[in-house]
């Protein structure tokens, strides 16, 4: 009985009312309300740039609130800092970790609040004692005296994670952490969110799948362009409920696709060895090849040699033997620019690093890499006009929501927004051969369905498609054939009528 009280005279760990911030040109929160209850896990579900992120940073002090209230353990607060949440036990894991590479763990976690002795040394062992007593508690296996640089993105993350309950952090900020995790990744880290619930956390998680959501979260509040459009309980919501409340329409998550019309060989790869970032080869004598109107995809773990073999096909990184042949030609000397001139296109898995100038705007980001060609260059002038409708047209086709239009910085834009930048600038070149590396990392479910149906298109068009992909699902429901890669080397290949998961996951580890 009197558990039953205290429960029910438990107050919101989190309650937002009425929250607003604009931006300009865009409302991104716009009255939203958000409650979340001491202990549970809640997921925060909406399309790209419904204002997930920005609703999140509020609570964590990146950005002020212009109106509404915010009230932590049911006392009102103003969260002016990052500094202030610590104090408020909030703590957040952010998309792209702010780790200090050649620092350990420990010396990473403890940045910021390092105790000294009396000869002014730093005192580590103190730290380092409960850097893995946490570890321990909360199933992390962190060793706190690696360094970062030699351990996997996963284990980043935990260290991020440890970083905030080192500040005794109880109400805990996950933006899309599943994003960068290989899918046996993803399975640890919900077991972990699980773990720290048990232990008494709160815990709000953004993600886009609606698996991760049904396997981890007790509530899930879903926003749309900006409001907060429902709250409810995820055992009692299906799937296609969720998507529905998030788009406003039902999508459908399953693929059309017309029979196959084989054309001639696009690319094909002989024996090629490609070093790493170690200077070890990371692709060992690997071979393959990809027809026209096909799409290829390459299914493995991450750090098998997938990033560097695509580096080397595209030129990014040199091949230190065998052969690279494009329609019949060998082009493994040939420069970047000739490549990509002759008809490679590339959707690079880090759109930060290879896919976009970040300070640059959406139009500047989008200009027709044949810029200097007519209808948009003629006798040496650039013809804006016809360039201001190309961009519209693609910002438009491609759904590319932002604030103000060709003209928003993409460093302002939503995540998925940005990736939708990159992949409507290569799609839309239809070049030859397309590679796209992780291409719907990001998305909502709404831009995956459109972007799967213009990868599609290519193929009938009679493109060779190359699909680099952790998602078994992406990679099932594209490709018509399946390549294992492990250790450097394609480990075999099935055509897609006869793959499932189970097989694809024996040949992975064959
Ligand atoms: N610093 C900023 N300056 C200007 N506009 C911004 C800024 N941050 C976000 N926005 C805009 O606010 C809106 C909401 O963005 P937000 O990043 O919160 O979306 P999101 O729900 O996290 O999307 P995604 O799933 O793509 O990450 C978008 O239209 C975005 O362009
Ligand atoms: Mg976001």
């Amino acid at each position: 009985m009197l558990r039953i009280i205290i429960s029910v005279m438990k107050v919101p760990a989190i309650e937002m009312t009425n929250v607003t911030k604009v931006f300009p040109g865009v409302i991104a929160n716009d009255r939203v309300c958000f409650i979340v209850e001491q202990g549970e896990i809640h997921a925060l579900l909406g399309e790209n740039g419904a204002g997930k992120s920005t609703l999140m940073s509020i609570l964590f002090g990146l950005y002020t609130v212009d109106s509404g209230v915010i009230k932590i353990m049911g006392k009102e607060v103003k969260i002016r800092s990052p500094n202030d949440a610590t104090t408020l036990k909030i703590g957040m894991v952010h998309q792209h970790f702010k780790l200090v590479h050649n620092f350990t763990v420990t010396e990473n976690i403890i940045l910021g609040m390092e105790s000294h002795d009396r000869f002014g040394n730093l005192s580590l062992k103190a730290a380092e004692k409960r850097v893995a007593d946490l570890s321990e508690t909360y199933g992390l296996s962190v060793n706190p005296q690696v360094r970062i640089e030699n351990i996997s993105v996963g284990m980043q993350q935990r260290v991020e994670i440890l970083k905030i309950l080192y500040r005794n952090a109880n109400i805990l900020i996950f933006d899309e952490p599943t994003a960068v995790l290989t899918p046996q990744e993803i399975d640890e880290l919900l077991l972990i969110l699980k773990k720290l619930k048990a232990e008494g956390k709160t815990i709000v998680f953004i993600t886009h799948k609606l698996k991760e959501i049904k396997a981890a979260a007790d509530r899930c509040t879903i926003l749309r362009r900006g409001r907060s459009v429902d709250t409810v309980k995820v055992s009692e919501t299906s799937e296609e409920e969720l998507v529905e409340k998030m788009v406003g329409r039902v999508v459908s998550l399953r693929l059309d696709k017309k029979p196959i019309q084989l054309g001639d060989e696009v690319l094909r790869i002989e024996d090629l060895v490609v070093s790493g970032a170690r200077s070890t080869p990371a692709v060992r004598g690997l071979s393959l090849e990809v027809r026209s109107g096909e799409i290829l995809g390459i299914a493995g773990v991450d750090g098998n040699g997938q990033t560097e073999l695509v580096e080397a096909i595209v030129g990014l990184r040199s091949a230190k033997s065998g052969r690279i042949f494009f329609k019949g030609k060998d082009i493994s000397k040939e420069s970047i620019r000739a490549r990509n001139k002759n008809g490679i296109g590339l959707v690079p898995e880090d759109r930060h690093k290879h896919g976009l100038i970040l300070d640059f705007r959406i139009d500047e980001n989008l200009i027709p890499k044949n810029f200097h060609e007519n209808p948009y260059s003629i006798y040496g002038f650039l013809q804006f006009k016809n360039i201001v409708s190309h961009v519209e047209n693609l910002i438009t086709q491609f759904d590319i929501r932002a604030g103000n239009g060709p003209t928003t910085l993409v460093k302002s834009m939503s995540g998925g927004n940005q990736q939708k930048v990159v992949i409507a600038r290569e799609i839309d070149l239809s070049p030859e051969l397309l590679i796209v590396s992780q291409p719907t990392r990001g998305l909502d479910v709404g831009a995956i369905e459109y972007i799967h149906k213009r990868i599609i298109e290519e193929r009938d068009k009679g493109r060779g498609v190359l699909l680099v992909s952790f998602e078994l699902d992406e990679i099932l429901s594209l490709c018509d054939r399946i390549a294992t890669i492990s250790k450097g080397v394609i480990t075999g290949v099935i055509s897609a009528q006869d793959a499932d998961e189970r097989k694809i996951g024996a040949m992975m580890a064959d």
